[in-house]
């Protein structure tokens, strides 16, 4: 039987709560579906850091690139200055184990409000590609003359071509993932399928103004997509994709973008499929290790209650799970989440479920 080994970070705040229901499902669609998970703890976190003084150990990602994958709960504590738990694990795991995709899906289940007016799941269900370790966060720049009314800073916006061109072609690969010529997007016209397309990837940059770095995304978007003569292309500047994300949801199939209006944007979707109580995401390096989580953080006005929605960090597994090749076991779990949250949940939000995080893990795990 095959056995996948996972490391597992349960991390701060209600991190632990949604890593336990993700796992409870994990095991249960192993039964199910034939296979096996291993297990192992890694103690990494606010709470870690305030008791040793340690962040994370020199040889943190050598240790997980032992691992089939990385299931993440949530990092941040606020007794933790910002930015150092952040900086110090999260971002610091995402470059050394060159985790240089960030698959963030946003879509609308059965039975979740969206803030989107007269907007239904046919119209929300897209996923934006962020790239995830380089651009802004590549952390290239300084201060000078700080203290003073004279002081200057600067932050680099910092791409190069293969960073680029490994991206974006993911993106033209994950569109084949999620449609074929059976079943092409619904997004595409009459004309769009009679030419051949099946899917559409969308580079969302800023060309009008950061001339230099989205003119190398445009140039590097439009050669790949030559590779990709079934996949439809798109350009929406990143303030535009804000707009459309909002008013026409329908628009999108695929989202490329850099690491900065990545980040930005899947906030915004994330809201809009419901909030952060059921937003998953995968920080993805695939030749290597990746690391699969929530992406609503440690909540920690809600620790320890059982109040905290879990189905994010569920998501999450399953998303894992699609990734380690699982994808019948995946979609199980999606199925699943989305007869609970269609048929049984009241609200996604902390404590309005209807249900403890531990019955919810419960529901998703009977209707496996
Ligand atoms: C995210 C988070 C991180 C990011 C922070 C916590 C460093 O906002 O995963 O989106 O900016 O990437
Ligand atoms: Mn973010």
């Amino acid at each position: 039987m095959k056995t996948y080994k996972l490391a597992v970070i349960p991390g701060d705040g209600t991190g632990p709560e949604v890593v336990a229901e993700g796992l409870k499902v994990l095991r249960a669609a192993a039964k199910k579906f034939g296979f096996e998970v291993e297990t192992t703890e890694f103690p990494w976190g606010g709470e870690h850091y305030l008791a040793t003084g340690e962040i994370l150990p020199a040889d943190a990602a050598e240790q997980l690139k032992k691992f089939d994958a990385v299931f993440l709960g949530a990092i941040g504590n606020p007794k933790v200055k910002p930015g150092i738990l952040e900086k110090g694990i999260l971002l610091k795991l995402r470059f050394e184990l060159d985790q240089y995709i960030n698959l963030r899906p946003v879509k609308l289940y059965p039975g979740v409000e969206t803030p989107l007016a007269n907007k239904s799941i046919e119209d929300i269900d897209y996923v934006v590609v962020r790239e995830n370790t380089g651009g802004i966060y590549t952390g290239i720049g300084g201060n000078s003359q700080q203290g003073t009314k004279d002081e200057v800073a600067i932050q680099s916006m910092v791409y190069n071509y293969a960073q680029v061109e490994r991206c974006c072609r993911f993106a033209f690969e994950e569109a084949r993932k999620r449609h074929t010529k059976e079943n092409p997007w619904r997004g595409l016209s009459d004309e769009d399928k009679k030419a051949g397309y099946i899917a559409q990837v969308t580079l969302c940059g800023k060309t009008n103004v950061l001339t230099y770095v989205f003119g190398l995304w445009e140039r590097v978007f439009y050669e790949v997509a030559k590779d990709y003569p079934d996949v439809k292309t798109a350009y929406c500047h990143v303030d535009a994709t804000c707009m459309w994300m909002v008013k026409n949801p329908e628009w999108f199939d695929v989202i490329v973008t850099c690491n900065i209006f990545g980040d930005i944007i899947t906030d915004l979707g994330a809201m809009t499929q419901g909030g952060m109580g059921i937003a998953a995401g995968g920080n993805i390096n695939p030749n290597g290790v990746s690391m699969f989580e929530p992406i609503g953080g440690s909540a920690p006005k809600y620790t320890g209650m059982n109040v905290i929605n879990p189905l994010a960090a569920v998501g999450a597994a399953g998303m894992m799970l699609d990734f380690l090749g699982e994808r019948e076991a995946a979609k199980a779990i999606e199925n699943s989440v989305m007869f609970v949250t269609g048929q049984k949940l009241k609200s996604m939000a902390a404590g309005k479920m209807g249900y403890s995080t531990t019955e919810v893990g419960d529901l998703v795990v009977e209707n496996l």
